[in-house]
Order: C-alpha cells, then sequence, then structure tokens
C-alpha cells in the first residue's frame, strides 16, 4: 500500500515536470477580467504595499505556494527548495499529501521543511478520500504535528479519483468526516481542490462544517485528468473527455468569495502577478501557485525565487496602474468582465457589473 502511493506520487512528480498537463481547450477566465487603467494613480509605485494577513500570520505578499510534494527523496529536496523561497520571501507554503507519511512514518523526514522555514505560513495537506477511507482526527493531527503547521489543508478531488486508474472514487460522507476533524483540530483548516474548483454551494457547506479558509483550485491550470492520462498504461477515454472539467478559476473566485466571510485562495491557473492581480480583485484574500513553482524548483531555488519575485514586480505594477496601494484597496478596485465568464457568472447568478456589491462585506 504505502509503496503504490510513493510510486504513484513520483509519476505524477514526473510527469508534471516532463508532460503539458494544462486545460486543454477550457482557460481560468481571467483572459476575459480587465481592471481599469487609472492614468493619475496619484502614488508613487515604491509606495504599494503587498503586505497582508491571512488566518492570523503576517505575509510580505498574498501569495501561497500551493500543495504538491512530498513522500520520497525528488518530492524531498523540492519540498525544500520551495520551502526555503518561502522563507526567504515571506510566504506561504504547503506540503504535498501526507498520505504517504501516514501510511509508512519512515516518509515523515520527506514532508519536514521547518528547519529551513522557521518562520514561514506552513500547511499540512490530506485528502477527502482517505477521510472517507478510515481517516479521522487522529491522523489529521499526526499530519499537523508532522510538520509543526500552522493549518492543515484538506483536498477534494473527485475528477482524479474518478480517472486515475486505481482511483478510490467515494466521497459518501466526506462532508461529516471533514467537519469532525475540523472540530478536532487546534489548527486553522483550509478546505481546497486540485483544478476542478469549488462552487458557492460547496464552500458555504464546507465553511459551515467548519473550514477556516476555501481555497477554490478552479479549471484553467494543472489538469488532473490529464496528468492521470498521462499516467494511465492504457490510454484512458474518461480522461481525455473531462480533461477541461471544472468550474474555470476566474468564475469560481468571483462566486465563492462572494458567498462566505472566511479567508478565500484563488488558485488553479494563476500563472503572473497580472492574473494575481485580477483575482484579488474579483475578492480573493490570497493567491496560490502550484505548476510554475515546481518546475522553478526543478532548477533550484534561485530559479523559484526569481519566478515569485518577478510575479511579486507584476502584481505590484497592476496596483500601481490601478492606483491601489494595498491588496485590500485592490480587492475594492472596479473590474470589467466580458465573454464567457461573464456568461458563466450570469449563468451561475451573479451580476458581473456589480461583483463589489456581492462580496462579502
Ligand atoms: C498538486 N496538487 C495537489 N493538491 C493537494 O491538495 N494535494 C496534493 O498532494 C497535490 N499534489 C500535486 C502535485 C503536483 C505535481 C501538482 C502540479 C499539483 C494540486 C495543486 O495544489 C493545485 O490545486 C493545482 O495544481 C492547480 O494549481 P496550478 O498547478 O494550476 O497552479
Amino acid at each position: 500500500m504505502g509503496r503504490k502511493t510513493v510510486d504513484r506520487k513520483l509519476d505524477h512528480l514526473n510527469i508534471c515536470l516532463k508532460e503539458d498537463i494544462g486545460a486543454m481547450f477550457k482557460t481560468t477566465g481571467f483572459g476575459d477580467v480587465d481592471l481599469v487603467h487609472m492614468a493619475l494613480p496619484e502614488l508613487d509605485l515604491q509606495e504599494v504595499d503587498l503586505r497582508t494577513s491571512f488566518l492570523g500570520a503576517k505575509l510580505e505578499a498574498p501569495i501561497m505556494i500551493s500543495a504538491m510534494t512530498g513522500g520520497n527523496q525528488r518530492g524531498m529536496k523540492l519540498n525544500l527548495t520551495l520551502a526555503s523561497a518561502a522563507q526567504k520571501l515571506g510566504l506561504a507554503f504547503s506540503v504535498g499529501s501526507q498520505r504517504a507519511a501516514i501510511e509508512n512514518p519512515k516518509l515523515a523526514r520527506t514532508y519536514k521543511v521547518r528547519s529551513v522555514a522557521p518562520d514561514v505560513f506552513l500547511v499540512g495537506n490530506l485528502g477527502v478520500p482517505q477521510l472517507t477511507h478510515g481517516y479521522g482526527v487522529a491522523e489529521a493531527r499526526k499530519a499537523v504535528e508532522m510538520l509543526d503547521a500552522d493549518a492543515l489543508s484538506i483536498h477534494m478531488n473527485p475528477l482524479q479519483e474518478l480517472v486515475q486508474p486505481e482511483g478510490e472514487p467515494k466521497y459518501r460522507g466526506g462532508l461529516a468526516k471533514f467537519a469532525e476533524v475540523c472540530r478536532g483540530l487546534s489548527v486553522p483548516v483550509i478546505a481546497k481542490e486540485t483544478g476542478s474548483g469549488l462552487s458557492a454551494d460547496v464552500a458555504r457547506r464546507l465553511v459551515r462544517a467548519g473550514a477556516a479558509a476555501i481555497d477554490v483550485s478552479g479549471a484553467g491550470g494543472t489538469s488532473w485528468a490529464g496528468v492521470e492520462t498521462f499516467r494511465a498504461k492504457k490510454r484512458s477515454r474518461l480522461g481525455i473527455t473531462f480533461w477541461d472539467w471544472g468550474i474555470p478559476t476566474a468564475v469560481c473566485t468571483a462566486e465563492v468569495a462572494s458567498a462566505v466571510k472566511v479567508p478565500v485562495i484563488s488558485s488553479g491557473g494563476i500563472r503572473s502577478g497580472f492574473d494575481a492581480a485580477k483575482a484579488l480583485a474579483l475578492g480573493a484574500d490570497l493567491v496560490g501557485v502550484a505548476l510554475p513553482a515546481l518546475r522553478a524548483a526543478s532548477l533550484g531555488e534561485k530559479a523559484v525565487v526569481e519566478f515569485l519575485n518577478d510575479f511579486m514586480t507584476e502584481l505590484k505594477a497592476a496596483m500601481f496602474l490601478t492606483g491601489c496601494k494595498r491588496v485590500r484597496d485592490l480587492q475594492e478596485a472596479p473590474v470589467v468582465v466580458t465573454g464567457r465568464t461573464r456568461e458563466w457568472l450570469l449563468a451561475r447568478g451573479l451580476n458581473p457589473d456589480k461583483l463589489k456589491g456581492a462580496r462579502k462585506s
């Protein structure tokens, strides 16, 4: 059992580093979102301040490196590289699913990054499928203690379980187990998807169950149906057919931000600080970045720091050009939503011209 989890994670890592596993035709929707240029920003670029707080912690910028890896030597190296970059830049960081280390405690060391990231807001990770297969508060506590984590994220991945040859698409009882874990932990729990998006309705149910934050992880970025299609020895029709399944990230960001009062992380295909600026303007409090950070980490810490510095420069540029000094100003800045994303929002019951009014107070 443990061995299989480890092998699978290594396959995922290799495929994500080598293959084109982005959405095929679907986009995040950020291409349909425009910020309104302000020719008189009435501030100097150097005044733009990315600092923010998240679940009681101070961050230098509203950015989290999303859950990806651990459980093997390669993952350990990548985790240390990413965590160390997060420490240098004052960003949040999440390890990948700790299931492998719960199954085989010898693997715990492949997730431990506190030595290089003493001050980082550090997030552990488990999945709802583990909860519906017997994991509970005890395992969740183990995951948190293993890392000395500040929070635990619990992912939902029904699409991946469906397409994965050895997947376990069993979600019955998931919400009740999620609630049990939220009640039993002393750290906040972040509920996250893995690239197919969370709707307002699901986000509300998760918050009622005790989620302290929601990471929408929408469609348009990394496709897990795509990753599993590459992995399957026999090409899976299901994986190809559902490659682009999910709620575009811009849509779920807007709808979840308008539906819940807890912090919202926008992730899934966030590829630049400009995308991040749009996500924040749609109501997100933080953005999450997975694949581009992983690919940079495979080149070393310098590459991660460079990528994230460029990302922050872009975010600052967008804030300067919209006259926003602080992240909360950007959250109030006007957005223009056109095209397919506008249609999506209308179909979902949101007025694309009044997103600000719909936002949580
Ligand atoms: C992931 N993701 C993920 N999520 C999670 O909650 N637990 C996990 O173990 C993993 N593992 C994982 C491995 C790799 C190699 C990648 C690329 C991603 C999903 C990730 O956190 C994120 O939600 C999606 O990848 C969407 O973001 P990007 O990649 O489009 O920025």
